[in-house]
């Protein structure tokens, strides 16, 4: 696997991203008093409880390799962004993972209700396509590619998709390639999204989209195997979230079914099927690199 350049500083990186993306998504939703206040204060409570951003990271950094801006890019990342959080707003509420943490904080039903958490999620879910839709036009693709895109990964053939294949392998012996099914849809596809987005608002060439597509599959994929790792190798503390969960419920994951070394196996090949994508960006994909490498290696 190359190793991404050393005078890249992927930590800068982060901190100056995130804190862009925090601004703008603080613009684009509506403000705590805004009525009904108990809905914008659920809707931000869970956005800005400290996610890590990664979705939002990827998008940008696929938009840089290609030549964009932030800027043109922005949107996009805060859309992709509010639909990861509604997705986990849902995964936690009990009739899903029933979970009690999650970035760090008590989860959004158990501080607003059952009610107002699944309308937090809607809302959320709805408010990516209206910030996806004020994003400028760009020339290579048209808004509505733009917006068909966001609808694919996240609706009952990706996201929710993939949500319903994981519940209803609770207890169930699943294949690898059963598993494989659930991780390609309720996680790869939005942070693949993501990463497509990046490059298309950066009008990026059909072979740059095609590569950022190969990219965002593999790292997606390895994404959801770590997230299954960490929550048999890390604590709650470290998470921000109950670990331990998929184990206490028999949930379908790489450890439980081919146990923690060729997990961790697995996903640094797909990790390094992911930094081969990026060939064709001769250097320019620095970030990334160094996105990729940081997935794998990550600890919450
Ligand atoms: C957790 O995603 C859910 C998965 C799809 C694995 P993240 O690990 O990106 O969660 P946050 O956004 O940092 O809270
Ligand atoms: C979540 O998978 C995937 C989505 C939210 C779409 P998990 O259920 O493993 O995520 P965590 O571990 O609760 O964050
Ligand atoms: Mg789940
Ligand atoms: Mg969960
Ligand atoms: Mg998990």
């Amino acid at each position: 696997m190359a190793a991404p350049k050393k005078s890249f500083d992927l930590n800068q990186f982060l901190t100056t991203r995130t804190d862009a993306v925090n601004r703008a998504l603080d613009q684009f939703l509506p403000s705590e008093k805004t009525k009904p206040a108990t809905i914008h204060k659920a809707m931000r409570y869970s956005l800005f409880a400290g996610g890590k951003r990664m979705r939002p990271a990827v998008l940008l950094a696929a938009a840089e390799a290609c030549g964009g801006t932030d800027a043109a890019a922005m949107p996009l990342a805060c859309a992709v962004e509010c639909i990861h959080t509604y997705s986990l707003i849902h995964d936690d509420l009990p009739a899903m993972d029933n979970d009690d943490f999650r970035r760090g904080k008590p989860t959004n039903h158990k501080v607003f209700g059952e009610g107002i958490a699944v309308l937090a999620g809607d809302a959320l879910l709805t408010q990516a396509f209206e910030i996806a839709a004020q994003c400028k036009k760009f020339p290579r693709y048209p808004h509505d590619q733009i917006i068909l895109e966001i609808a694919k990964a996240s609706g009952s053939l990706q996201l929710v998709g993939g949500q319903v294949a994981d519940l209803e392998g609770e207890n169930k012996k699943l294949s690898i390639a059963e598993l494989k099914f659930i991780h390609e849809r309720k996680t790869s596809a939005l942070l693949g999204c993501a990463v497509r987005l990046g490059g298309m608002s950066a009008n990026c060439s059909p072979a740059q989209l095609k590569a950022l597509t190969e990219f965002g599959y593999h790292v997606g994929l390895a994404f959801q195997v770590i997230d299954d790792i960490l929550d048999v190798t890390q604590t709650s503390e470290q998470l921000g979230k109950t670990a331990g969960k998929d184990v206490a419920v028999q949930k379908a994951t790489y450890p439980a079914i081919v146990g923690l070394e060729k997990s961790r196996k697995i996903a640094g090949q797909l990790t390094a099927k992911a930094f081969a994508a990026l060939k064709i960006f001769r250097g320019k994909a620095v970030a990334l690199e160094a996105l990729a490498e940081f997935l794998l290696k990550r600890d919450k």
